[in-house]
């Protein structure tokens, strides 16, 4: 299985990693970021920097809302992989027109592109954060979803439903994929294990949102690469439909634990203060993932306990200054 792929968001942490992965099955892979400033570009560069002189990867610096630099990038395409976003949480109380302006004008751009260019195939990069804190868990896709509490839930729901909007009126065939907290290499500073990481190797101190029983589904990025591979090769089947599909580990773990497991693996203790909870953060996620099995063959295969200490290495290597 190889095309000719475009992903949006291509210098990000989980398009960095999507890149790499199809290049390396034999894809012609364009790739299109505009290098938001959420966090330090250079951190992007380098997860791009091997690709640059690959011969099957090309590379637009722009933006997703700008139709000129869209659609020329989109050009030849057979499928789009949609994940430009703006993906913080708690940034997004603070700002809450500019992920409307990205995650939902950004995401009606794209899909009106790919209608004129004749791109029926998108696989849109969505989030766990819509189920909000009232789904029954482990969450479902049978969930409705209406109850997301923060602008960035919001904003992902917003861009499901346009797709779904998209199959309706266009045929076009699209895996809506929710991805439940990604983690490993190069993954964004502002979340947790990264910024945990960060703090516990230089002895200061965590501030812990909540008493510490708060529960996340942590998902390796190289089981959700496999799960987006998947789901790209599941839009070459026929027949418009526009299927959710939650992406995780299915396990929960608790943040104590987290700390626990991050603090181990650096040789540290860890220092922690305890904060209330953040509005806007849901207490508990953890995903269903019968339908991405049955699916997609879905087979996460990286556990917690050996996520972490992969994850150390990495930021040791990356940055030095660990244990
Ligand atoms: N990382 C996670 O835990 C997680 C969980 C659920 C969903 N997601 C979703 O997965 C996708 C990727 O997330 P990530 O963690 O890799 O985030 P990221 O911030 O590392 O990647 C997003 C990329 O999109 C680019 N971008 C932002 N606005 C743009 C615009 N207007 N035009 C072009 N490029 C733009 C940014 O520069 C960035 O490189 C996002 O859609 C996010 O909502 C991520």
């Amino acid at each position: 299985m190889s095309g000719r792929l475009l992903v949006t968001g291509a210098a990000g942490f989980i398009g960095s990693h999507a890149c790499h992965a199809f290049l390396h099955k034999g894809w012609q892979v364009a790739g299109i970021d505009n290098f938001d400033p959420f966090y330090d570009r250079r951190m992007k560069e380098e997860g791009i920097a091997g690709l640059r002189n690959h011969k099957g990867f090309r590379f637009t610096e722009g933006d997703i809302r700008d139709v000129g630099v869209l659609e020329p990038a989109m050009r030849g395409a057979d499928v789009v992989l949609h994940l430009a976003a703006l993906a913080g949480v708690q940034p997004s109380i603070d700002d809450p027109e500019s992920y409307v302006s990205v995650n939902v004008g950004g995401t009606a751009a794209l899909l009106e592109v790919c209608r004129t260019v004749g791109v029926r195939r998108v696989v849109f990069g969505s989030s766990s954060s819509v189920y909000g804190d009232a789904a029954r868990v482990p969450f479902s896709e049978e969930d409705p979803a209406v109850a997301p509490i923060s602008p960035y839930a919001a904003t992902k729901r917003a861009g499901e439903l346009q797709c779904a909007v998209y199959t309706h009126l266009y045929d076009f065939r699209v895996a809506v994929l929710r991805f439940f907290t990604v983690y490993g290499h190069r993954q964004r500073p502002d979340l947790a294990i990264h910024k945990f990481t960060r703090l516990i190797s230089t002895d200061q101190t965590i501030r812990q949102l909540g008493d510490g029983s708060s529960e996340r589904d942590y998902t390796h990025v190289d089981d959700i690469v496999a799960g987006v591979m998947a789901a790209v090769d599941w839009t070459r089947q026929e027949g418009p439909v526009c299927e959710i599909i939650n992406l995780g580990e299915s396990t929960r773990v608790r943040l104590s634990y987290l700390i626990e497991l991050i603090g181990h693996a650096l040789h540290r203790e860890p220092r922690v203060q305890v904060y209330p909870p953040a509005p806007g953060d849901v207490y508990r996620t953890c995903a269903d993932i019968s339908k991405a099995k049955r699916l997609l063959a879905y087979d996460p295969q990286i556990t917690i306990e050996d996520g972490i200490p992969q994850f150390v290495d990495w930021y040791r290597t990356a940055y030095g200054h660990a244990a």
